[in-house]
């Protein structure tokens, strides 16, 4: 179609159990987009920085108590308070690696009891991955390694909750990886799938919206 001046940044969410590796692989893919001459940037929710964010934190950390529909409102409006953003940069040519999503926003909340669909709700409207990359660990292997750093859902019986969860939400678009391979197999497999992701977004995919 049009002239292809701006080629659009991909959408790349990374979604895991607590541990999983998420974190570190994100950056290692920001290193390796930019030394490839990308432009991208390093994004995660909650963010923490925003007025909706600091709740959040307040409440991960035990500070304050909050209704479980409440704190999965306030999770969907810290991505939503970031969604024109995030257009923004997706198409001016920014490709975001996105540490926690919509899914992980569904799968903590639905792990606690409340109904899938009404878990999903908030979330439709918002922009649609173009990768949704999983790092699959067994919740026991994620406590052993560790470094659970005390926040309200940081704990073995609640990840497997979680696990369940993410089981009933991912679809074949989903890439799995193993989490429990050397860091440096999981860096390649993510470098070589994030790659083609981008180009397949700068030939002109359009962007969609959640759920679809
Ligand atoms: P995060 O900041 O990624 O955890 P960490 O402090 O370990 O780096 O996420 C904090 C917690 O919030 C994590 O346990 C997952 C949970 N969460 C939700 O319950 N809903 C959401 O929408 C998101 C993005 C995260």
């Amino acid at each position: 179609s049009g002239g292809k001046s701006e080629s659009r940044g991909a959408l790349i969410v990374l979604e895991g159990l607590d541990r999983s590796g998420k974190t570190s692989q994100s950056s290692k893919l920001l290193t390796y987009l930019e030394g490839l001459g990308h432009s991208a940037e390093l994004w995660r929710f909650p963010d923490r920085s925003t007025n909706v964010g600091q709740m959040i934190s307040m409440y991960l950390s035990n500070k304050s108590q909050l209704d479980d529909h409440t704190i999965h409102l306030l999770f969907s409006a810290n991505r939503w308070e970031k969604r024109s953003l995030m257009e923004t940069k997706l198409k001016t040519g920014t490709t975001l690696i996105v540490d926690r999503y919509s899914y992980s926003g569904v799968a903590f909340s639905s792990a606690k009891g409340l109904a899938l669909e009404w878990c999903k709700a908030p979330e439709i409207g918002l922009l649609s991955p173009d990768l949704v990359l999983y790092l699959d660990i067994q919740p026991e292997k994620a406590a052993e390694r560790g470094g659970y750093g005390g926040e309200r859902y940081e704990q073995l019986e609640f990840q497997k909750k979680v696990a369940k969860c993410y089981q009933v939400l991912h679809d074949a678009s989903w890439k799995i990886i193993d989490a429990c391979q050397p860091i440096e197999d999981i860096e390649k497999q993510l470098q070589e799938i994030v790659l083609d992701c981008v180009m397949t977004c700068q030939k002109g995919k359009p962007l969609s919206n959640l759920w679809s």
